[in-house]
């Protein structure tokens, strides 16, 4: 019999590289979908038809116990949240409903009604925030710096703390920033390929930034949710760091996106105070050792090949909608 997977934040990037991972692994899949007077489906449009799609809300317990009940997974993936940093220094509390409590609801639920289904929590390397040694590992202290941080260190340690204390398989994934074409348009690395398609399509002249020095631990997310999956297939249940061993800095991304497109970065980008944050993480760089060792995972997607894939994916999907390049030149492979 195949085995029932129950994703909440299947609608986000992570979670249709998730669902398409578990498709594949012959799961039935179960996503839960929250009420919009527009639906965001767009990430999951090509799987429609092979989804189970249902209506709850990680602020409503009601709807994770009926949902849980009535659909008796076997894994529960955990990676719905208010996931954007900048966005949690004006909704702190939104946040915290959503991201830190969001998590204790499902497990609470989980707990009561399908205390055997193995649980994925998604945790953040957000949460060493102002960090304590570099590069960052399991046993790195936490230090968050912003209400999102803060809401994941909570839903982190519940995690552990259902673990420990009613015996649930329950894993909590310390995934460092994963990027993709389906990446949100407000993070950094997707707002940088898609204006710098758009600058060659002519519909934009400058690229405004915030922290040009901000370095991450970039990798790709199709990459990051083998690991999610291979956490809750392990004897035992544990946390583990995601990331790639490398860091770099924002203004190392964009260098080699408009690379990509041969135009010089330092022409069209410039500075807007507006994209700075009240307090910063400088610097994240993860040691995945524990995830190569038991799980067997390691990134297969490049930094450069990263940056190329997202670039030429917005610069397709530009040239595809009508629109001709102005300036620069169009990737080989980019058909449009
Ligand atoms: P994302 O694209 O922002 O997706 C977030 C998802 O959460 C969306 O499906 C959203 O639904 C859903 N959601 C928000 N509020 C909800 C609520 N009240 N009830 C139910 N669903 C709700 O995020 P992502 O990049 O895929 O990340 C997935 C998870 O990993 C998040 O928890 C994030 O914090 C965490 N994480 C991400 C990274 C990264 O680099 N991407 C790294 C570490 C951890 P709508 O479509 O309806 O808005
Ligand atoms: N978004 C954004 N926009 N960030 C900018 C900009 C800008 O114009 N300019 C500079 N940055 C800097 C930010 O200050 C930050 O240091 C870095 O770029 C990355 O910002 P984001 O792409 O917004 O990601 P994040 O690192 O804050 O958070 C992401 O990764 C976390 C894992 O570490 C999100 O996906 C979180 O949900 C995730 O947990």
């Amino acid at each position: 019999m195949s085995k029932t997977a129950f994703i909440t934040g299947i609608t986000g990037q992570d979670g249709s590289y998730l669902a398409e991972h578990l498709l594949e692994q012959g799961y039935r899949v179960v996503g839960m979908v929250r009420r919009a007077s527009t639906p965001s489906l767009e990430r999951i449009e090509h799987l429609r038809d092979r989804l189970d799609l249902v209506e709850g809300d990680l602020l409503d317990t009601s709807s994770l116990v009926r949902l849980l009940g009535e659909h008796e997974p076997d894994e529960v993936y955990n990676l719905a949240a208010q996931s954007f940093v900048k966005t949690s220094f004006h909704e702190p509390l939104n946040t915290g409903q959503v991201t830190g409590l969001g998590a204790a609801r499902l497990l609470e639920a989980l707990r009561l009604v399908r205390p055997g289904a193995r649980f994925y929590q998604a945790s953040s390397s957000e949460m060493f925030g102002k960090v304590r040694e570099t590069p960052q590992r399991e046993t790195t202290p936490f230090h968050p710096r912003s209400p999102y941080g803060v809401a994941k260190v909570y839903a982190h340690w519940m995690t552990v703390n259902y673990r420990e204390a009613y015996g649930i398989f329950a894993c909590s994934g310390i995934l460092f920033n994963h990027e993709s074409p389906r990446r949100g348009l407000e993070f950094v690395t997707r707002k940088i390929s898609n204006t710098v398609a758009r600058i060659v399509c002519g519909l934009e002249d400058r690229l405004l930034l915030g922290n040009l020095e901000a370095r991450r631990d970039w990798g790709f997310a199709g990459d990051y949710v083998r690991a999610m999956h291979a956490m809750l297939q392990a004897e035992e249940p544990d946390d583990y760091v995601v990331a790639t061993g490398e860091t770099h800095a924002v203004r190392e991304f964009c260098e080699l996106a408009f690379d990509r497109v041969g135009l010089d970065w330092q022409e069209f980008t410039g500075v807007d105070e507006r994209y700075y944050r009240p307090a910063e993480v400088d610097l994240l760089l993860g040691d995945p050792t524990r995830a190569r060792e038991r799980l067997g995972w390691k990134p297969r997607l490049s930094f450069p090949e990263l940056v190329g894939m997202m670039v030429d994916a917005d610069l397709d999907a530009l040239l595809r909608a009508g629109h001709h390049a102005v300036r620069g030149r169009i990737p080989a492979g980019v058909q449009g």
